[in-house]
């Protein structure tokens, strides 16, 4: 298995492109089910977690090809069957629960293996049925598998116990072609939602409130084929700008949106890091102050994202005086934190919040990425720390970010992938 070596890093510095959002693309890979025309979608990243998608939707019969060197997906559904396979695949992928909202709608049934829960919480979707039980669908779980069939979807208004992201998807795809008005309240608003919308009304559909807590679908009989562009990935220019202020450098970030960037943008500037937006989708992150302790609690979007407060944990670790920080999405998103204490971090856990007393210096030793972002974080801390750091189980990094340990050679961080 492959390992990340890291030494300690000189204060990085240049450019770094960022690329296509994962949590952007895969929901609307799956929205090409909607259609028997093809779509093109572009800026989609050669992740593992995008491949397994490709996958299971060759799997369904669809006509996909991925072009990785252009970053770009050629799909057309036309003549896709229900999903039989007991392929692994889908239970391996936590998004490709994501399919089944398309599915149930595009062929009247669905049947899913229930994606696995992960390291960081159960990940339950017991929002996702009941968005598409109020739609009329009858939903069944036996031996690992949920199935779903309807005559015809019928939109009705659904309320969300908890604004989640992808049980506002599923419902949003399901709806597109279900007959009549769904409304959705209190419905996600990250920014990935709101791509997803814009990219079914170029398909047709009838979507108006994304990005508000209130999202309005006027089903249609018939999507037609679309062309669309991934927005940029905010939690990988995220996890880079942390990479500057924890190496004390001066980045310049290409391919970002700063509107989904204000809530890390606040925080850091608020421990003191220089952030300014340039012209063309750019932004430069310095820290050449001292940088003063962080307290953070995770919510959903505009609040802080939930993907970066491992990234802010690394970084607290390392700033004198005491950091809060307090995880109010999933239920065990802290596992990381033992391998940092490995490094030498003082953090003590008490259920959802963690306080971290920020140490003088961490020691590299050898770690274990626990999951993708908690994996993320550990390249930030190894890049401080003093000596060398061996990151083993690279595979949960590489699900979320393509070609990292090059994009951070290139800023002039010692990183090998061995
Ligand atoms: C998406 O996961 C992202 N994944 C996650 O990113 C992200 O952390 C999360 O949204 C929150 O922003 C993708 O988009 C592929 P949720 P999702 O449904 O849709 C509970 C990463 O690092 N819940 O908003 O699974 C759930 O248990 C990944 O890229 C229910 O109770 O997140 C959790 O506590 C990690 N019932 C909370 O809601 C449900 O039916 C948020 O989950 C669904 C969710």
């Amino acid at each position: 298995m492959s390992v990340f070596v890291v030494s300690k890093s000189p204060a990085l510095s240049g450019n770094v492109k960022i690329s296509g959002a994962k949590n952007g693309a895969l929901p609307i890979l799956a929205a090409s089910i909607l259609t028997d025309e093809e779509c093109v979608i572009s800026s989609v990243p050669p992740l593992k977690d995008v491949f397994v998608m490709i996958d299971i939707l060759k799997k369904l019969g669809a006509d996909i090809d991925y072009d990785e060197k252009k970053e770009k997906v050629t799909v057309c559904c036309k003549n896709i069957g229900t999903w039989e396979e007991d392929s692994d695949d889908a239970s391996k992928l936590r998004a490709s629960f994501i399919i089944m909202g398309p599915l149930l709608a595009r062929m009247k049934k669905a049947r899913i293996p229930l994606p696995g829960g992960c390291q960081i919480g159960s990940r339950p979707v017991d929002l996702h049925l009941k968005g598409f039980q109020a739609m009329g669908a009858t939903i069944e779980q036996k031996m690992g598998f949920i199935s779903a069939k309807t005559k015809k979807l019928i939109g009705d208004t659904i309320y969300l116990d908890f604004p989640s992201v992808g049980a506002t998807e599923n419902i949003m795809m399901a709806a597109a072609l279900a007959s009549g008005v769904t409304v959705i309240e209190n419905a996600a608003a990250e920014p990935e939602i709101c791509d997803l919308a814009k990219f079914l009304c170029k398909m047709g559909a009838k979507v108006t409130g994304a990005g508000t807590d209130t999202i309005k679908i006027e089903g249609s009989e018939k999507l037609k084929g679309a062309k669309h562009k991934v927005i940029p990935d905010r939690i990988e220019a995220g996890t880079f700008m942390v990479a500057s202020a924890i190496t004390g450098g001066d980045i310049i970030l290409e391919n970002v949106i700063s509107e989904h960037l204000k809530p890390v943008t606040a925080k850091l500037a608020e421990s003191n890091v220089l952030i300014e937006e340039l012209e063309g989708n750019k932004m430069r992150v310095a820290a050449n102050e001292k940088l003063k302790p962080i307290n953070i609690k995770t919510m959903p979007f505009p609040g802080f994202p939930t993907d970066m407060q491992s990234q802010f944990m690394s970084l607290s670790a390392v700033i004198s005086g005491t950091s809060i920080i307090t995880e109010t999405v999933f239920e065990n998103r802290f596992i990381y934190a033992g391998e940092l204490r490995r490094m030498g971090a003082d953090i003590k856990i008490d259920s959802r919040s963690a306080v971290i007393e920020g140490v003088k210096k961490l020691t590299g030793t050898q770690v274990r990425a626990t999951d993708l972002r908690g994996g993320a974080a550990l390249i930030l801390s190894a890049l401080a720390a003093e000596g060398e750091t061996e990151i083993s189980d690279i595979y949960h990094i590489e699900r979320g970010y393509c070609n990292i340990e090059k994009k951070f050679e290139s800023l002039g961080a010692f990183i090998k992938k061995i």
